[in-house]
Protein backbone atom coordinates (compact mmCIF):
# COMPACT_ATOMS: atom_id res chain seq x y z
CA UNK A 1 0.00 0.00 0.00
CA UNK A 2 1.50 3.41 -0.92
CA UNK A 3 2.31 6.24 1.63
CA UNK A 4 0.10 9.18 1.62
CA UNK A 5 2.82 12.01 1.41
CA UNK A 6 2.02 15.20 3.13
CA UNK A 7 3.11 18.64 2.66
CA UNK A 8 2.57 21.10 5.90
CA UNK A 9 3.23 24.96 6.74
CA UNK A 10 2.71 26.13 9.37
CA UNK A 11 2.52 29.70 10.31
CA UNK A 12 5.25 30.78 12.62
CA UNK A 13 3.97 34.39 13.01
CA UNK A 14 4.42 35.97 16.64
CA UNK A 15 0.21 35.24 17.08
CA UNK A 16 -0.09 32.18 15.57
CA UNK A 17 3.11 30.51 17.70
CA UNK A 18 1.67 31.85 20.89
CA UNK A 19 -1.44 30.65 20.48
CA UNK A 20 -0.09 26.97 19.66
CA UNK A 21 1.73 26.88 16.53
CA UNK A 22 5.06 26.47 19.35
CA UNK A 23 3.09 23.53 20.37
CA UNK A 24 1.81 22.07 16.72
CA UNK A 25 5.25 23.00 15.27
CA UNK A 26 7.32 20.37 18.33
CA UNK A 27 3.98 17.69 17.12
CA UNK A 28 5.59 18.19 13.57
CA UNK A 29 9.12 17.89 14.42
CA UNK A 30 8.70 14.76 16.45
CA UNK A 31 6.42 13.09 13.45
CA UNK A 32 9.47 14.16 10.72
CA UNK A 33 11.89 12.53 13.53
CA UNK A 34 9.53 9.29 13.28
CA UNK A 35 8.99 9.47 10.08
CA UNK A 36 5.17 8.02 10.35
CA UNK A 37 2.14 9.04 12.07
CA UNK A 38 -0.08 6.12 11.56
CA UNK A 39 1.92 3.86 8.75
CA UNK A 40 0.28 5.12 5.72
CA UNK A 41 0.00 8.87 6.87
CA UNK A 42 3.91 10.35 6.07
CA UNK A 43 5.19 13.86 6.91
CA UNK A 44 6.90 14.90 3.46
CA UNK A 45 7.67 18.40 4.12
CA UNK A 46 7.21 20.76 6.57
CA UNK A 47 7.79 24.43 6.27
CA UNK A 48 7.43 28.00 8.35
CA UNK A 49 5.53 30.70 6.80
CA UNK A 50 5.93 34.13 8.50
CA UNK A 51 2.02 35.68 9.23
CA UNK A 52 -0.74 34.36 6.77
CA UNK A 53 -2.53 37.60 7.62
CA UNK A 54 -5.48 35.21 9.70
CA UNK A 55 -3.85 36.12 12.93
CA UNK A 56 -7.78 36.58 14.19
CA UNK A 57 -8.22 32.59 13.40
CA UNK A 58 -5.17 31.29 13.80
CA UNK A 59 -3.02 29.09 14.60
CA UNK A 60 -3.07 28.43 11.39
CA UNK A 61 -1.50 25.53 9.72
CA UNK A 62 -1.54 24.55 5.47
CA UNK A 63 -2.08 20.68 4.32
CA UNK A 64 -1.62 20.07 1.08
CA UNK A 65 -2.37 23.74 0.42
CA UNK A 66 -5.71 23.49 2.69
CA UNK A 67 -5.65 26.51 5.22
CA UNK A 68 -6.99 25.13 8.55
CA UNK A 69 -8.11 27.64 11.07
CA UNK A 70 -7.98 27.65 15.40
CA UNK A 71 -5.52 24.08 15.01
CA UNK A 72 -4.50 22.96 18.50
CA UNK A 73 -2.17 19.47 18.79
CA UNK A 74 -5.21 16.84 18.97
CA UNK A 75 -6.79 18.39 15.64
CA UNK A 76 -3.43 18.46 14.04
CA UNK A 77 -3.19 14.70 14.74
CA UNK A 78 -6.64 13.96 13.37
CA UNK A 79 -6.05 16.10 10.40
CA UNK A 80 -3.07 14.41 9.43
CA UNK A 81 -4.45 10.70 10.49
CA UNK A 82 -7.87 11.64 8.10
CA UNK A 83 -9.91 11.21 11.39
CA UNK A 84 -11.20 14.17 10.80
CA UNK A 85 -12.03 15.89 7.72
CA UNK A 86 -10.54 18.68 6.18
S1 LIG B 1 0.60 35.10 12.88
FE1 LIG B 1 -0.34 33.44 11.85
S2 LIG B 1 -1.84 34.39 10.62
FE2 LIG B 1 -0.83 36.04 11.58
Amino acid sequence: MESKKRVIRICMGSSCYSRGNGQNAELLQHLMDTGTLDGDTVVSEVSGTLCEGLCREGPIVIIDEVVHRQVTPILLADLLAGTVKE
